[in-house]
């Protein structure tokens, strides 16, 4: 199987762009200010860019790409990327336009690149420069990889950010988000009879493997141990067994520990309640929580963020299996609840339930739960937003400033508690799966549950972690989303 993604040497130089000894230069340009950026150049240049917006062939609308040649620089190619207008630009719009422009480098077989920082008021040097070289990375990735075919892949192999803020540590810190990300975009990616639980256990430990972080995976045996019911209540349907993933970095001595639990359900068919055979394919993302929280860990130890981080991943399938779980069965989880599992396909919540519980026993004082979890998401916030539930409020808000930071979309549900009504059953302490009213919503109440005292807080990503096309921006599948903002939190220290 050739590479997924490559990882290319990135630099930043002050140098001027018409001497750089590079394939492709990218020069972003906002819609406000493209007559004025066309003076900027020697003619021809500036001629070509001039008549381009006079003619209306180019706008410098968002994400929208002018190629120019380049008679005199040392570069054969210019790329045009528009940013639309100037006070719109934000960290997201920087990493679309980087990545739009860069997949144009690739296909045309550019494999060494320049960037021209462009300098929008809001964003700093070192945010402009990070959010780029992330961006080149996330790019440089091929979703293709099982086909059996002879054409090269084309990876870009070099890049060099041409700013005045000559800063190097950003480019070092887009460099290993990009690669984190692009790390669990190839797990999530992965089909079910590839990635089985066992196999995501030992992918994630690979993914996780950088200095300062210990891994451990616990198998059934320790599972059982553990009294994990509800994760082996799900598991019970399928013949692989399940596992649990701990991941530990210690970045700070003493104090608080932030705890990142992730769904990590390979595949999901329903259970006994069955989903429908359309589009059942795309549960092979069901553990893109999982894969999220997993990169998010190697990307703080790799830029040795100053805080103490524990992951807790529970992987398995969700199968009808001969013993699975039926319907109206009771489960009994680790934390001593019990639950009345009226429907087989409302796993996630079983198995975070154990998950939530454990990181709580093994230390984590903040929580924040990732996972694949409502259709209900889909139909309140769409393709578009992550829902974000939890409590106390500062939380929240901590949580919530962290994805503004990041670029990442991110919206608070509310989790008043006369929803809990509809968690009653009146055979088990809760019912795993409380009707179509607030769906998600009540999801959230049942995970809160298992998340003892203290802080925490619950991303919903059904509607974001899968690209149902692919855009400029974008390809179809794994997004990775909210990735960033997992290390936007770590970044941001904890509340006490
Ligand atoms: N993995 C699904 C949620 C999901 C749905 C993710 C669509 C991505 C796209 C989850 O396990 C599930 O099946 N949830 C049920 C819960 C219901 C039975 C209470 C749902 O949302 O329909
Ligand atoms: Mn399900
Ligand atoms: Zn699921």
């Amino acid at each position: 199987m050739p590479a997924p993604f490559e990882v290319p040497r990135i630099s930043v130089s002050g140098a001027p762009l018409a001497d750089a000894d590079l394939d492709l230069i990218i020069i972003p340009i906002a819609q406000d200010q493209a007559v004025a950026a066309a003076g900027r150049y020697d003619a021809p240049l500036s001629d070509e860019l001039t008549s381009a917006l006079e003619r209306g062939e180019f706008k410098a609308k968002a994400n929208e790409i002018y190629v120019a040649r380049t008679p005199g620089w040392k570069a054969a190619r210019i790329v045009f990327v528009g940013g639309g207008p100037r006070a719109e630009i934000n960290v997201e719009r920087i990493r679309r336009m980087a990545v739009t422009a860069a997949q144009v480098a690739r296909s045309q077989k550019r494999t060494r690149i320049g960037w021209a920082d462009i300098e929008p008021g809001a964003i700093d040097a070192a945010a402009r420069i990070e959010t780029v070289s992330e961006a080149i990375v996330l790019a440089n990735f091929d979703n293709g990889v099982h086909k059996s075919r002879d054409e090269n892949q084309f990876f870009i192999k070099e890049a060099v950010i041409f700013s005045s803020g000559n800063v190097a540590s950003p480019v070092e810190s887009g460099r290993a988000m990009g690669d984190s990300i692009n790390g669990a975009r190839v797990l999530i990616n992965e089909p079910g009879n590839y990635l089985t639980p066992r196999v995501l256990a030992e992918k994630a430990v690979e993914l996780a493997t950088v200095p300062g972080v210990t891994s451990e995976i616990l198998d059934e045996k320790k599972i059982e141990g553990l009294k994990m019911g509800l994760l082996l209540g799900v598991a019970r349907g399928s013949n692989e067994p399940p596992r649990i993933l701990v991941l530990k970095y210690s970045g700070a001595k003493g104090g608080n520990i932030l705890g990142l639990v992730g769904k990590g359900i390979t595949f999901d068919t329903g259970g006994l309640s069955l989903k429908p055979a359309d589009g059942m394919e795309r549960m092979k993302d069901d553990m893109a929580g999982g894969a999220s929280v997993v990169a998010a860990m190697r990307s703080i130890a790799l830029q040795k963020l100053p805080v103490n981080v524990i992951a807790v991943v529970p992987m398995t399938e969700n199968m009808p299996g001969g013993k699975a779980t039926k319907p109206g069965d009771i489960l009994k989880g680790a934390s001593g609840l019990t639950v009345e599992v009226n429907n087989t396909d409302a796993e996630g919540r079983l198995i975070l339930g154990d998950g939530l519980w454990y990181a709580r026993q093994l230390g984590a004082t903040h929580l924040i739960d990732v996972a694949t979890l409502t259709g209900a998401i889909v139909v309140g916030l769409g393709k578009v937003t992550t829902g974000l539930f939890g409590t106390p409020q500062p939380w929240c808000d901590h949580i919530k400033a962290a994805a503004d930071r990041a670029g990442e979309k991110l919206w608070q549900m509310p989790l008043f508690e006369d929803y809990k009504e509809q968690l009653k059953s009146e055979i088990a302490d809760m019912l795993n799966s409380p009707g179509r009213p607030a769906g998600s919503i009540t999801a959230a109440l049942f995970l809160k549950e298992f998340a003892g005292q203290g802080p925490w807080a619950h991303l919903d990503i059904a509607g974001t972690a899968w690209a149902e096309e692919s855009k400029p921006w974008q390809p179809k599948g794994a997004t990775g989303a909210m990735i960033r903002t997992l290390i936007e939190v770590a970044r941001g220290g904890l509340p006490s």
